[in-house]
């Protein structure tokens, strides 16, 4: 059994949920659109070019690089994200497979892109190593991640309104730290593992827009897998405190213009093969 088998089947059982997919989409998908407009800027990749968009969820990337002349695929464990995808970038193609174990030969791409995935994957260094296979040589591996409550004002919020009022005695299943390739000596560790060269470690200035402070809550713990299974263990009484902390942080620093403004900044890690 691996390290993080338990962690790994149920990000497995939620992704692959129709509905957490939908809610998704709906309210954490405008985030992440941010962070990958800019890893396209950032990458560019060139018209023709083979493209694997791993990870690819409901297909918004594959769709921006159809949209530049890319030759793109996109993979991703969940047939209910690749259905949306499907729609979305009708002039792809897309793989239902694991991001750990590729079904591609050798030197397939000459770039893969993926926004917001490795960290939900239980086995990150094979996920990398299995990319700098199917990579060509010299080829661009470039992905992006949030980062942790240190800088993210978002996820500051998160963890410590749980820090504060989460029953201590329960515990989530042992996973890989979430935030650890936002920190660059640890992507250039875990990326040059895997023959893969870290060239530019930025970030991405991400933003939640609200209509009200309580929106940061249920996008936690109505749209994500991770922050809603933590939530999921915890009893009642403790979330509806995490709700409530979390709903009077939003609206007493995030409040402009009759909404409110939650930065939550992703890394982006570019390298080369
Ligand atoms: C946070 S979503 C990101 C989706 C998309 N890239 C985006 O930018 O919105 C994470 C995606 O990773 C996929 N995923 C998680 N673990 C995976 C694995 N082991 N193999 C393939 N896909 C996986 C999920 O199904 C989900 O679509």
């Amino acid at each position: 059994m691996g390290e993080f088998e338990e962690f790994g089947a149920a990000e497995r059982a939620g992704w692959t949920d129709g509905d957490v997919a939908a809610r998704y989409i709906a309210q954490f998908a405008d985030a992440a659109d941010q962070a990958m407009t800019g890893m396209i800027a950032s990458v560019s990749p060139e018209s023709a070019q083979a493209v694997l968009d791993l990870c690819c969820g409901h297909g918004a990337m594959t769709s921006a690089l159809c949209a530049r002349g890319c030759r793109v695929t996109g993979l991703d464990f969940s047939s209910a994200m690749l259905a949306h995808a499907a729609q979305r970038a009708p002039e792809a193609e897309f793989r239902e497979g694991d991001a750990q174990n590729l079904p591609f030969e050798d030197a397939s791409f000459d770039v893969i892109l993926s926004n917001c995935g490795i960290m939900h994957l239980p086995d990150q260094p094979r996920a990398l190593a299995e990319a700098r296979r199917a990579l060509r040589p010299k080829g661009i591996f470039a992905m992006t991640v949030w980062f942790g409550p240190d800088v993210s004002p978002s996820f500051r919020i998160a963890f410590g309104a749980m820090k504060a009022h989460a029953d201590p005695s329960v515990s989530a299943a042992p996973q890989p730290d979430f935030f650890q390739f936002a920190r660059r000596d640890v992507a250039e560790e875990m990326l040059g593992e895997a023959g893969l060269q870290v060239v530019t470690h930025d970030t991405i200035d991400c933003v939640w827009h609200l209509d009200t402070p309580e929106q940061l809550f249920k996008i936690y713990s109505e749209a994500t897998v991770r922050m809603a299974m933590l939530l999921s263990a915890q009893p009642a009484s403790a979330v509806e405190a995490i709700r409530q902390a979390m709903t009077e942080a939003v609206a007493r620093d995030y409040a402009v213009d009759g909404g409110y403004r939650v930065p939550i900044p992703a890394a982006l890690i570019i390298a080369r093969a």
